[in-house]
């Protein structure tokens, strides 16, 4: 079996930019995520993690760069958009603790997660 690293990317995001009023929030974001990796998102508060996850879950639409899942440009305009893909987000919300994304992608409707990106915040 292939090293984890050496596997083409499952999901792949290239220069990917979000622009808020005021603020960019991404700023020509490269990541690939390759099948059985886990990443971690981190930062400080406003560094654009929660963002990175609703560009590619569909949740926002990007202003500039591309999208591609087992190398093909996807374009979610719609979680249950990206969900069809097979790119699950899981958001947990307890106020005043933490709150994180989870963002996994399974290959060919698998029910196991094939990936998982993660970003936390305090
Ligand atoms: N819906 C929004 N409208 C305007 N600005 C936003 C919006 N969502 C996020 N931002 C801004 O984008 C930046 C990144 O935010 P965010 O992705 O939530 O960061 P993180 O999740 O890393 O804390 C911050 O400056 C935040 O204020
Ligand atoms: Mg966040």
């Amino acid at each position: 079996m292939a090293h984890a690293t050496d596997a083409p990317a499952l999901l792949q995001a290239r220069g990917v930019d979000k622009i808020f009023p005021g603020v960019r929030a991404l700023d020509g974001v490269d990541f690939a995520l390759r099948p059985g990796e886990i990443h971690a998102l981190l930062g400080e508060n406003g560094a654009g993690k929660s963002t990175l996850i609703k560009v590619i879950t569909g949740v926002l639409r990007r202003d500039g760069g591309d999208l591609f899942l087992n190398g093909r440009e996807i374009d979610p305009h719609a979680p249950a958009e990206s969900e069809r893909l097979g790119i699950a987000a899981v958001h947990q919300e307890a106020p005043a603790r933490s709150t994180s994304a989870w963002l996994r992608t399974s290959s060919s409707g698998a029910s196991r997660p094939a990936s998982v990106l993660c970003g936390a915040e305090r």
